[in-house]
């Protein structure tokens, strides 16, 4: 009987090589970004999400849960999840056990929207609450969110014990940790940002004072759950919802000396300024270099990533691990696509914020089933990005 020679194991590439995130050990870099689906009817989780997520989940993968509210102030869009009630807790389990049936580590993201909501969203239809009185400039969405209401220092450890709470909840849920919503122009965001912070209080005027809500609501979740449970998003360069800052750079190292300062804080999760088009193509700008020098912990980038660029990031060590929003949307097998290179699903963005417990949710073809399916698929996808 002849032997075929051996063959040598392909090498992996970069984003399919293993990392140790604090004492996690994570299989490979490929993490689901949080993504809001919109499918949690009456701001409850419901077992449709056991199997979106169950879907995209793998053996020593990281996965980031959509951006959860905290309280009934914290809502902005329909059907988002809470993680402030008793149900809510229980309807996150089995969830978060499917997940961990197939290996993943699994962070809920929590968040509070601030001034990104309307009276209809608010208990009572009162004004969404903020750092600020002033109204989000309605744009071109045609979506007006309402006139906020000023939030006065003696109510804001209330908002600070919402995200302790919340995070505690979502370790009685299972989680493995939670990830901080400071990006996107969110409520910490509008803090932390000089076009969103008129205040002349503690929390208002200098760079130190407008990152006094992010860095209180750091510490009590932290003194909860433990710096090794929690990770932090930011997105200093990004002006969604108004929210920008006339020192992107100050802002993204003042808060990345501050998240230094929690020996063992788990990650923390940057997204890149937009995307430059270089000879037709999308280029990562590499604009996060100087936070990445300089946190001590595990770098997470995200925003506009592909296959290539990845691996680039990760190789060159500019990236710890890489979130994927609309690709791993698409595609619930998407490290296994990266390994193989093999082409992926086109994500619908018509279905990115519906309601279907299904369509654009969890039907997304796994490679294997491509083919079978394709001829039979009740719609297809169309990638307008
Ligand atoms: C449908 C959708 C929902 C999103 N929801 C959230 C969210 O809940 N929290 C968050 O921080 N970012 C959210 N984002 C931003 C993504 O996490 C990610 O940063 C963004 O899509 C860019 O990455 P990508 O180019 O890989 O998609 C969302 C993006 C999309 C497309």
């Amino acid at each position: 009987m002849v032997h075929a020679p051996a063959k040598e194991a392909a090498a992996a590439i970069p984003l399919l090589k293993p990392y140790k995130m604090g004492q996690q050990e994570l299989s490979h870099r490929v993490v689901l970004a949080p993504l809001t689906r919109c499918r949690s009817y009456g701001n409850v989780p419901q077992p449709h999400a056991a199997v979106y997520y169950s879907q995209r989940a793998t053996r020593g993968g990281l996965l980031i849960a959509e951006a959860t509210d905290i309280s009934p102030t914290a809502q902005g869009y329909p059907e988002t999840p809470g993680i402030y009630t008793q149900q809510q807790i229980e309807a996150w389990k089995p969830i978060v056990d499917a997940v961990h049936r197939k290996g993943s580590l699994f962070f809920l993201q929590i968040w509070h929207v601030g001034r990104v909501s309307t009276t209809d969203f608010q208990p009572n239809g009162q004004a969404p609450i903020s750092s600020t009185d002033k109204q989000i400039t309605p744009d071109d969405s045609h979506m007006v969110y309402s006139k906020p209401r000023r939030l006065r220092t003696d109510e804001i450890p209330q908002i600070v014990d919402d995200f302790r709470v919340a995070a505690r909840n979502a370790i009685e849920a299972g989680f493995d940790g939670v990830e901080i919503h400071g990006a996107h122009g969110y409520l910490i965001d509008q803090f932390m940002k000089d076009s969103a912070n008129d205040r002349t209080d503690q929390y208002g005027g200098s760079l130190e004072n407008r990152c006094r809500f992010a860095v209180e609501v750091i510490d009590a979740v932290v003194a909860e759950v433990g710096a090794d449970r929690v990770g932090v998003r930011l997105s200093p360069y990004i002006d969604f919802m108004d929210c920008f800052d006339s020192d992107p750079e100050a802002l993204g190292s003042y808060m990345v000396q501050r998240l230094n300062k929690y020996p063992g804080l788990l990650y923390c999760h940057m997204v890149e300024p937009r995307m430059a088009i270089v000879e037709g193509r999308r280029k990562i700008t590499h604009g996060l270099l100087p936070f990445r020098k300089q946190f001590n912990g595990t770098f997470i980038a995200s925003g506009g990533y592909d296959r290539e660029e990845g691996n680039k990031v990760v190789d060159d060590g500019y990236a710890d691990l890489v979130a994927y929003g609309r690709l791993f949307l698409g595609n619930p097998d998407l490290p296994r696509r990266f390994e193989l290179n093999a082409p992926l699903n086109k994500y619908d963005r018509s279905t990115f914020y519906t309601h279907n417990s299904v369509v654009g949710y969890t039907d997304y073809p796994f490679l294997e089933e491509k083919k079978e399916d394709s001829a039979t698929r009740p719609h297809s996808h169309t990638n307008q990005s």
